[in-house]
């Protein structure tokens, strides 16, 4: 499928697929959505937690690295440890990953050694990114997904429904209900009907939350 990076709203770039007419992040700006859906409504709801040392993260779709990248950047300065695992089924190409700019949108003083470093690491074992940040990718189908109670945040970022509507079903999110440890917290950009159900469906608590710029909506998955 042909693939071209784009500039969006917020200057940062993405990957945008002609053929879906489906990018990896919002038009309005992709910075900008990945630190409204995962960092403010997703992220900071586990930091605000009564002696929150350390915070195992999940995330759907690793993609680009720019959620781990804005992980990374809420964190940097805390005495907080992430455990990040992201799967992904089809890897960035380095041609790709070496025409984003996030490390040059997000202004601090390591990001382009962290952003090199989220790419580079190795795959299927635990590669220590700083002295908070671990990453673990997977490179795997997410049915494929087996953990059991293992996370307390899963960054929901498949494609939308409309081009991936089986990546959005009770099967899916079974699988997420299962990984999730008790109290733990989903996020997605998603706010569909149909996406709500199947969440409410395998025993979470769906919160419609208020969207990034350009987008109404999205929901918050928790499991009490
Ligand atoms: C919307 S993109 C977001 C990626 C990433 N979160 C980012 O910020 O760049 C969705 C990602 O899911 C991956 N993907 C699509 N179908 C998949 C599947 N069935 N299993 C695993 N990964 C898949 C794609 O390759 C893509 O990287």
């Amino acid at each position: 499928m042909k693939r071209e990076i784009i500039t969006t709203g917020d200057g940062s770039t993405t990957i945008h697929m002609p053929e879906w007419n489906e990018q990896y992040h919002s038009k309005h700006g992709a910075i900008q959505e990945a630190r409204h859906v995962f960092i403010e409504m997703g992220l900071k709801k586990i930091l605000e937690r009564d002696n929150c040392k350390e915070i195992s993260i999940l995330e759907i779709g690793f993609g680009t690295g720019l959620n781990a990248m804005v992980t990374w950047e809420a964190v940097e300065a805390k005495e907080i440890f992430i455990n990040y695992t992201g799967v992904e089924a089809y890897p960035v190409a380095v041609e790709e990953v070496i025409q984003l700019n996030f490390a040059e949108e997000i202004k601090l003083e390591n990001s382009k050694d962290i952003f090199n470093k989220l790419h580079e690491s190795s795959w299927e074992e635990a590669n220590k990114i700083c002295e908070n940040l671990t990453l673990t990718k997977q490179q795997k189908f997410f049915h494929q997904i087996e953990d059991v109670e293992t996370y307390d945040l899963i960054y929901f970022d498949a494609f939308g429904a409309r081009v991936q509507p089986d990546l959005w079903t009770v099967e899916i999110f079974e699988k997420m209900f299962k990984a999730t440890k008790q109290d733990g917290v989903l996020v997605t950009y998603a706010a569909k009907g149909s996406v709500r159900r199947a969440m409410l469906e395998v025993g979470f608590k769906v919160e419609r939350l208020q969207g990034p710029p350009g987008k109404r909506e999205m929901l918050r998955a928790t499991k009490v």
